[in-house]
């Protein structure tokens, strides 16, 4: 069954909240926590390795109440639980939206077209070890009888940004094998990945849900006349192997049937890491730890399914959203990454998020008459707090931010990583609590400017209450990597329900295309 249509805008919910709204501008974090030193006990939740505090948001517990009256005003948990159980809630391009069930050891089965999907799954897993497994222990050579030393993923959006972004993260887990990553169909991308690897030692991964993409499809076909410039046609099966719904077009192309790694309709390209599109992820960290990531999601999608609302991590993220993108006019959140490792993660967030999100018409076919898709992005600490950091302290808009943190480092100094999360710390006091004109004032004097006080000042004062949830995770492990994607790609799903919208197709990336074939035909 398809998600209610319901338009959130028309709920007693909302308009209590637009009544609690202009009740309450006037939240003052200072004063919030000065009146309740309970508030950040209260305002975090705690899960597995995961330490969520929303304290910092430009809320009260009465605004979380009437967010999580919204929640039930759009039947939030029925949504739940028709996602998870492959309900057919994609409409538009008439498809389950199952990427949980790849990731899920339950032995229930789940049913498309009253067939259970959970067996093919499972096959496509064990081959996916199997293949990785003899990459890895050099048991699979190429044409020339040499061990494998690189892997080329060729694939863009979906089929480039997640593996890309886990390999990044997990990089320190990462086996000897070199990967590397070919999207943009600009041939001087493809040529400067060429020039560093060796046909004879090397395997193209090509990704693609379809296998119709221009970028991807370009760039395999002069990946292949490169690779036949020093092998022969019998030699494709040793290093092409391909990711895709499209049988047909991958024999096509000339890769060996045994070569294909399958994934389904109801895997959208944006939440397709799961499924075989993560092969080079398990060929570069070793299925195991691949493994260990699709064990974190679902840790993550059983909290989301079953946890109640107030305490359920994805849940509140997508509420605050809410309460800042329609009733603060908020036009983006930032996601800042406490760790060098998650530097790719804004990038595969904005597909997640804007690719879902960015909709103006709503489920019943109308036009939206309200704001839905928040622009994501962000970037690392503290290389940003040299950067754009001025404009969220001092400049005039209200930016909501998540910064995620972890308790230990990865390498084990203790020296920097203490330096690194004072960072933290320090920039989410800042954003909240401001300096006030006479901390201002007071700052000067002790520096002796009492001559330049007159001119500084209005320049030494942050107003303060710029809002930040903090995310402290206990470490970067696979599991834990896979449960803070699993938190946010719920977060997607969430927030298109209270929109009234849908989240799984993109029609709006498809003009672009058109016109682009028909600039290439003119
Ligand atoms: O950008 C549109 C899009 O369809 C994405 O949703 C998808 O991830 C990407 O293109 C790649 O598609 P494919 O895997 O079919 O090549």
């Amino acid at each position: 069954m398809a998600l209610n249509s319901i338009n959130p805008t028309k709920t007693e919910a909302w308009r209590t909240l637009e009544n609690h709204y202009k009740d309450t501008q006037q939240f003052n974090l200072r004063k919030l926590f000065q009146e309740n030193n309970q508030r950040q006990k209260q305002l975090t939740i705690q899960f597995d390795d995961f330490k969520v505090d929303f304290s910092k948001n430009l809320i009260s517990q009465e605004t979380i109440g009437n967010l999580l009256s919204l929640a039930d005003a759009v039947d939030l948990k029925e949504a739940i639980e028709k996602y998870f159980s492959g309900d057919m809630i994609n409409v538009t391009e008439k498809r389950s939206v199952l990427h949980t069930a790849l990731r899920s050891n339950s032995e229930d089965p789940i049913l498309v077209d009253g067939k259970d999907i959970k067996p093919q799954i499972k096959t496509t897993l064990r081959k996916i070890k199997t293949f990785s497994g003899k990459v890895i222990s050099g048991k699979w050579r190429g044409y020339s009888d040499k061990q494998i030393t690189d892997i080329v993923n060729i694939g863009i959006g979906g089929s480039d940004f997640g593996p890309r972004m886990v390999i990044e993260s997990l990089k320190y887990y990462k086996n000897k094998l070199k990967t590397h990553f070919i999207s943009n169909i600009d041939g001087d991308h493809v040529y400067e990945v060429l020039k560093n690897i060796n046909p004879e030692t090397t395997i193209f991964v090509i990704v693609s849900k379809t296998f119709t993409t221009q970028e991807t499809i370009t760039n395999a076909n002069t990946i292949r006349d490169w690779f036949l410039n020093s092998a022969t046609v019998f030699d494709i099966a040793k290093h092409f192997v391909a990711v895709s719904t499209n049988t047909k077009a991958v024999i096509n192309f000339g890769i060996d049937k045994k070569n294909i790694f399958p994934i389904w309709d109801w895997v959208g390209g944006r939440f397709s890491l799961w499924s075989a599109v993560g092969i080079t992820v398990s060929l570069a960290l070793g299925f195991d730890k691949f493994k260990e990531l699709l064990d974190g999601a679902e840790k993550m999608d059983i909290h989301y399914r079953t946890a109640p609302f107030e305490e359920n991590i994805p849940v509140v993220l997508s509420l605050l959203s809410i309460w800042y993108n329609n009733f603060l006019n908020c036009e983006s959140e930032a996601i800042f990454s406490y760790t060098h490792y998650l530097k790719y993660l804004p990038e595969y967030l904005q597909q997640a998020f804007m690719e879902s999100n960015g909709k103006e018409v709503d489920r019943n076919g109308e036009k939206v008459d309200y704001q839905t898709g928040t622009i994501v992005w962000g970037s690392v600490g503290t290389n940003m707090q040299h950067s754009f950091m001025q404009l969220l302290h001092q400049g005039t808009k209200i930016i909501p931010s998540d910064f995620i943190g972890f308790e230990k480092p990865l390498h084990g100094d203790e020296e920097h990583h203490k330096k690194l999360m004072a960072n933290f710390y320090g920039q989410i006091e800042a954003l909240a609590f401001g300096k006030t004109i006479e901390e201002a004032h007071l700052d000067l004097k002790m520096a002796g400017h009492i001559d330049a006080m007159a001119r500084l000042l209005p320049y030494k004062v942050f107003s303060g209450n710029k809002p930040s949830t903090s995310l402290i995770i206990k470490k970067l492990t696979p599991k834990n990597l896979g449960m803070l994607i699993s938190m946010y790609e719920h977060k997607v799903f969430t927030q298109g329900v209270l929109w009234n919208i849908y989240s799984f197709d993109q029609y709006g990336v498809e003009l672009g295309k058109e016109l682009a074939k028909k600039m290439l035909i003119n």
